[in-house]
């Protein structure tokens, strides 16, 4: 049986998320979403709210759980008892970030493969960084994150 490991921000979860999400979760028997608690950079969302969105959000994926971890990603897929971790591609510059994260956690567990999905090209633009700026000024993030999502942020934003 094969276990892997999506972790992330999750500040919000955008669509592109999801895309990758669902597609992850035909490809392994179960699929943890590991939200990373403390980033060193301050999130909008409590933890909470980002595992709370994304149970929503996946909540008819049956083979989907949420979960949050602190610390090194790869004592997380230790203790998940995982043997893959996941990552989303959407640009060249996301892989020349990401292959040294990779290698890196290839070093430190051995077990634990990195597979890199490419995103699907109508999603390639969002981020949840971006999200987040169009919010501060009142952009439309409708096309960018789930209906629930969109509604959640207007909400806690007041806009
Ligand atoms: O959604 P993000 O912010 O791009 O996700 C980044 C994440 C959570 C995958 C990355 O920051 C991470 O794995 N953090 C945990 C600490 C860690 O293990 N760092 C890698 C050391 S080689």
């Amino acid at each position: 049986m094969s276990r892997a490991v999506f972790p992330g921000s999750f500040d919000p979860v955008t669509n592109g998320h999801v895309d990758l999400i669902r597609r992850a979760a035909e490809i392994f028997d179960e699929l943890v979403l590991g939200v990373l608690v403390n980033s060193g950079k301050e999130p909008l969302l409590t933890t909470e709210e980002r595992i709370g969105l994304l149970e929503q959000v996946t909540g008819d994926i049956p083979n989907v759980q949420v979960a949050s971890f602190d610390g090194l990603l790869i004592d997380f897929v230790d203790r998940m008892e995982a043997d893959v971790i996941v990552r989303g591609l959407r640009t060249p510059a996301d892989y020349e970030y990401e292959l040294p994260l990779a290698q890196a956690n290839y070093r430190l567990n051995r077990k634990a493969d990195t597979v890199f999905l490419a995103t699907a090209p109508e999603y390639s633009y969002i981020s949840s960084s971006g999200v987040k700026e169009l919010l501060r000024y009142q952009g439309d993030i409708s096309q960018m994150v789930p209906a629930c999502v969109a509604g959640y942020m207007k909400e806690k934003l007041n806009t």
